[in-house]
């Protein structure tokens, strides 16, 4: 069809000199059509690990993106649950910016996304604005529902269908609802083909448009499945969690694959913060149930995989592979028995917060993985970035590089923090569930801090208690260097890195607190917020004897005054001054020192 436009442009242009001339023209035309603007297919999953192995399953993931793209094998979900982190990939803002930090009301889900006003102002609508086609197939948000999808419908699109609530988790009972029409049940059609179906027609009405466009496709699996009865804002309302569940043709499959045992798989002695360090070991019959469970995630990841073939066989014939970025990401990452948990998200622990990122596109290196630390707030300036579109001034992150030397340049500036956020209830997912079933108080702040040297976890929850694992020794984040216990134990080490643990925490804590109230700037560059001259940007910088001082005596501590179940400032302590500067005294440090 673009080929048909260029003859007609040729023959507008009345180029009709010799066949080569000819040809020549229209290569160039072409040339100019196919590499002037990008598009930006992005794939987003719900749920999919990158610690548990789901990647490993998944061939034509494989085959289109990691042998054809780039895997940033160090990417992670800010807050670690679908709609604060789809809030964030959205906005381009941190949770504790655009305060969407719950799946449901009160505190998150679609009504406050849109009471907040951010439904008129987010990446769809400033792309829209810049001129580009926006389409959108599958789950948006939680608690969008067959009730309130119109009210408002979600802004800055061009084509949509979207899955609804109380359905979106139903994998043989959905529901689209599309444009402005109204809702549509497809009850008895596996969800993920019905997806991929409706991406396909949003890609040829994309196509069609001749106009640079952006598509997103997300499919629920490897959530679990929901049934309804109706949606969390219909009283009384009852919900049913099983496995997730595959399409026919993949039930079969997987049968030998087990939940991988690693270290911290349901292990002999607890580990975590108080409320995780109290669950029971898990016993045999659930421990079945869970790895039923992980093989019915690979399988429903099956058609997940079968839809990315689907795409790049559409991308080749439009012979769009050339100016088109393919993004595969999920909101978040996965646990199963991990730490005697039993299936879910929303801990900050390695299993919940490392998710798949990977890259293919023009000038993208092929068949390539990077350990260049990135998030899910860089997502939004990366579209900026690889549409052409001006980076908006409010973004809390920065573009991924995707180019061989834009990497490497990121990788000596060393970005090595990732700012983690959670405020509220933890649960399980299946038919098993914890008891009490919604545990209270998972409300914390935390950071993964990764270099060359060094690959820290450290937070501090609402109770108070600190966590500190040195992740080179303890990748599966069993022993908790901060743990009395662990402390008084004889193989603790009382020294990290080569200084006291102390010297250490105090550096995390005082970058933890500039992160954890963050805005711009000061998110993606936190160690400038305390040293304005610029004299430290790493951890390893910090640790310099010259700020010994200034991190162990100077700097307040990131404490909370009581547990809540949303971000109200007034019951997370001491908060760093918003305009960046640290004050002591009444003075800003640098004048003081
Ligand atoms: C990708 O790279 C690995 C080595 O890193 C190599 O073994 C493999 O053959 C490559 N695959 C492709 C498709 O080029
Ligand atoms: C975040 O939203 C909640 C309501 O969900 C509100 O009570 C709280 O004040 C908001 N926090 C901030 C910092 O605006
Ligand atoms: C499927 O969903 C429709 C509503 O969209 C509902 O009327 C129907 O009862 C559901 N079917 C099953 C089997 O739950
Ligand atoms: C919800 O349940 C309560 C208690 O059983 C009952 O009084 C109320 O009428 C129910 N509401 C609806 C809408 O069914
Ligand atoms: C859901 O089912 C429960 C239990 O059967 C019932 O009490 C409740 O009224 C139902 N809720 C809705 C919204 O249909
Ligand atoms: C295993 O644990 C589950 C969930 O706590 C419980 O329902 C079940 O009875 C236990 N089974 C055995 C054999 O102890
Ligand atoms: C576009 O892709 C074709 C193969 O489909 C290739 O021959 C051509 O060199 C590519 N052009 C550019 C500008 O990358
Ligand atoms: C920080 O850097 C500035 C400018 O290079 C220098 O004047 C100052 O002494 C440094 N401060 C410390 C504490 O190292
Ligand atoms: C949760 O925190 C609140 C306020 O800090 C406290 O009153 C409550 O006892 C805690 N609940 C649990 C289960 O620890």
């Amino acid at each position: 069809m673009l080929t048909l436009l260029l003859w007609l442009l040729a023959a507008l242009m009345g180029a009709r000199t010799t066949a080569t001339s000819d040809q020549e023209i229209l290569n160039s035309i072409a040339h100019q059509a196919k590499t002037s603007k990008y598009n930006i297919v992005f794939v987003l999953t719900d749920d999919q690990d990158a610690e548990l192995g789901s990647l490993d399953h998944m061939p034509f993931v494989a085959k289109h993106l990691l042998a054809r793209g780039t895997n940033y094998k160090r990417h992670y979900a800010t807050t670690a649950v679908c709609c604060p982190s789809r809030a964030t990939i959205w906005t381009g803002l941190t949770a504790h910016r655009h305060n969407i930090t719950d799946v449901n009301p009160p505190w998150g889900g679609y009504p406050k996304f849109a009471a907040l006003g951010h439904n008129e102002n987010y990446v769809p609508v400033w792309l829209q604005e810049a001129g580009i086609g926006m389409y959108y197939t599958g789950k948006l948000f939680n608690v969008h529902t067959v009730s309130n999808y119109d009210s408002p419908y979600p802004g800055g699109f061009t084509g949509t269908d979207f899955l609804l609530d109380p359905y979106t988790y139903n994998y043989m009972n959905s529901t689209f609802q599309s444009g402005t029409d109204k809702p549509v049940s497809y009850e008895g059609h596996y969800s993920t083909d019905v997806v991929a179906e409706k991406g396909f027609a949003l890609l040829d009405q994309a196509v069609e448009s001749q106009q640079q466009f952006f598509l997103t496709i997300a499919p629920i699996a490897p959530h679990c499945n929901i049934y309804m009865n109706g949606s969390v804002l219909a009283e009384n309302h009852t919900f049913e969690f099983t496995a997730p569940i595959a399409a026919e043709r993949h039930k079969h499959l997987f049968s030998d694959v087990k939940t991988p045992r690693s270290e911290n798989f349901n292990p002999d002695e607890p580990s975590g913060v108080s409320w995780v360090r109290q669950l029971p070991k898990i016993n045999d019959t659930v421990i079945e149930y869970l790895d039923d469970f992980y093989q019915a995630r690979l399988q429903a990841l099956q058609a997940v995989d079968e839809l990315v073939d689907g795409l790049f066989q559409r991308l080749e014939s439009y012979e769009l592979l050339n100016n088109t970025y393919v993004i595969y990401s999920s909101d978040n990452g996965y646990h199963i028995a991990n730490h005697r948990l039993l299936a879910g998200k929303s801990t900050s622990f390695e299993e919940d917060i490392h998710v798949p990122l990977i890259i293919r596109g023009p000038g993208v290196p092929e068949n390539h993985s990077t350990n260049l630390v990135t998030t899910h707030t860089d997502l939004a300036p990366t579209f900026f970035n690889l549409l052409d579109v001006p980076l908006r001034p409010e973004f809390d992150g920065k573009p991924i590089p995707v180019t061989q030397s834009g990497l490497e340049t990121a990788l000596r500036e060393k970005h090595e923090h990732v700012n983690v956020e959670y405020w509220g209830f933890a649960g399980a997912e299946g038919i098993y569930s914890y008891e009490p079933s919604l545990i209270e108080n998972n409300t914390f702040k935390a950071l993964r801090i990764i270099s060359e040297d060094y690959d820290l976890y450290y937070s501090v929850w609402c109770s108070n208690e600190h966590e500190l694992y040195d992740m080179r020794t303890d990748p599966g984040q069993m022993h908790n260097l901060l743990f009395e216990e662990e402390v008084l134990s004889p193989t603790n080490p009382s020294f990290l890195l080569g200084v006291p643990v102390q010297k250490i925490v105090a550096r995390l804590d005082a970058l933890l607190f500039v992160t954890k109230s963050c805005a711009k700037e000061s998110c993606v560059r936190p160690w400038s917020s305390l040293h304005p001259y610029g004299n430290v940007s790493t951890l390893e910088d910090a640790l310099s004897p010259l700020y010994d001082h200034f991190y162990e005596v100077e700097q307040r501590r990131v404490v909370f005054d009581r547990c809540e179940n949303g971000y109200i400032i007034d019951a997370e302590g001491p908060q760093f001054e918003r305009d960046g500067i640290m004050y002591r005294d009444g003075l800003p440090w640098d004048t003081w020192v």
